[in-house]
């Protein structure tokens, strides 16, 4: 199973797989694990709200499961990639 990242400006894709099991994991945690950099100074803590993507969704707020229910073709929009 894999996840498109996009980047808004330069129109790039990259692919990444994701197992069953990932799909409790933290979308900003799992993102940074697979090496995608997503801007985030605060921690986690959903205050600096740099982590955001499409729709001002907050990476860190959110798990992969919650994310595909809001967004069933998996598409990921980062500013830059
Ligand atoms: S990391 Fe700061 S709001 Fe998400």
């Amino acid at each position: 199973m894999q996840i498109e990242i996009k980047g808004k400006a330069s129109g790039r894709s990259l692919f990444i797989h994701y197992e069953e099991r990932d799909l409790e994991e933290n979308l900003l945690i799992f993102l940074t694990k697979k090496g995608v950099t997503i801007a985030s100074s605060c921690g986690g803590e959903g205050v600096c709200k740099k982590c955001d993507i499409q729709n001002g969704w907050l990476t860190c707020k959110l798990t992969l499961k919650e994310f595909f229910q809001r967004q069933p073709d998996k598409k990921i929009i980062v500013g830059y990639l």
